[in-house]
């Protein structure tokens, strides 16, 4: 395997439920491995045997309704573990690291979509992370009615806003419509903001049109990716 030089990239993947980035994720680990690098994919929730855990204590609708707060916590404190024992450790041996969500998941759902103060969430984000921030976030955007139908038929009544048959939905993606349309504009508004570190791609019908474009995106970025896909 090559190594790359001792401080790796650290890339996340970000977008409303349903936006497909995870299979996007894998693609790229599988790209930069054929290369010869050595990459690590990785996730939040979870990450981490701790993490995990508590994934699914977040997701699972048997959990119940719990306050914001307590939800920010728990995703914070599977972070400040992710980071100490998982992503610090990779990207400072030389594996570059991709996670599927990282702080900025914290700040649409919690923040824009939950409704705690974002200055409240990016400290947390910061005490969690030691202030390590990603060096490039893909930020696929979908439009959340889009993206629900695509997670399963089982969700067109979400989408319809009918209560009844949202059972085959995690804790999470059976908060409503409203609060999936303040997560995408979240998400929106942040690349924006974001000085050129989140690169917005907006998903196209087939997958390979898209993974097209977020090459195309990393290749503009970094005289590595332009390299390593002669882009
Ligand atoms: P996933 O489906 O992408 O694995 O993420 C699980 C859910 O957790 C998803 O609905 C987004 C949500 N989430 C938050 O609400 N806050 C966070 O900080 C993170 C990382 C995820």
């Amino acid at each position: 395997m090559k190594k790359r030089r001792k401080r790796a990239l650290f890339i996340t993947f970000e977008g409303p439920d349903g936006a497909g980035k995870t299979t996007h994720a894998k693609r790229l680990k599988h790209d930069l491995e054929a290369e010869g690098y050595k990459v690590l994919l990785t996730r939040e929730p979870g990450g981490s045997h701790f993490g995990e855990r508590v994934r699914d204590i977040l997701l699972d609708r048997k959990t119940g309704k719990i306050s914001p707060i307590t939800e920010l916590l728990l995703y914070e404190s599977i972070r400040a573990h992710h980071v100490e024992t998982v992503i610090k450790p990779s990207i400072e041996s030389g594996t570059i690291v991709i996670s599927d969500r990282f702080t900025d998941a914290s700040i649409a759902y919690q923040g824009y979509g939950r409704g705690i103060p974002i200055e409240i969430v990016k400290t947390l984000n910061s005490i969690a992370t030691s202030g390590l921030v990603p060096d490039v976030t893909i930020l696929i955007d979908i439009k959340p009615e889009v993206a629900l139908r695509g997670i399963a038929k089982r969700v067109q009544d979400v989408i319809g806003n009918s209560k009844k048959n949202r059972k085959g939905l995690d804790r999470i993606e059976s908060a409503g419509n409203a609060f999936h349309h303040r997560v995408r504009q979240a998400y929106l508004e942040m690349s924006k903001d974001s000085s050129g570190r989140i690169l917005c791609i907006h998903r196209q019908n087939k997958f390979e049109e898209t993974y097209a474009l977020i090459i195309n995106e990393l290749s503009r970025k970094f005289d590595f990716f332009r390299k390593v896909f002669n882009n």
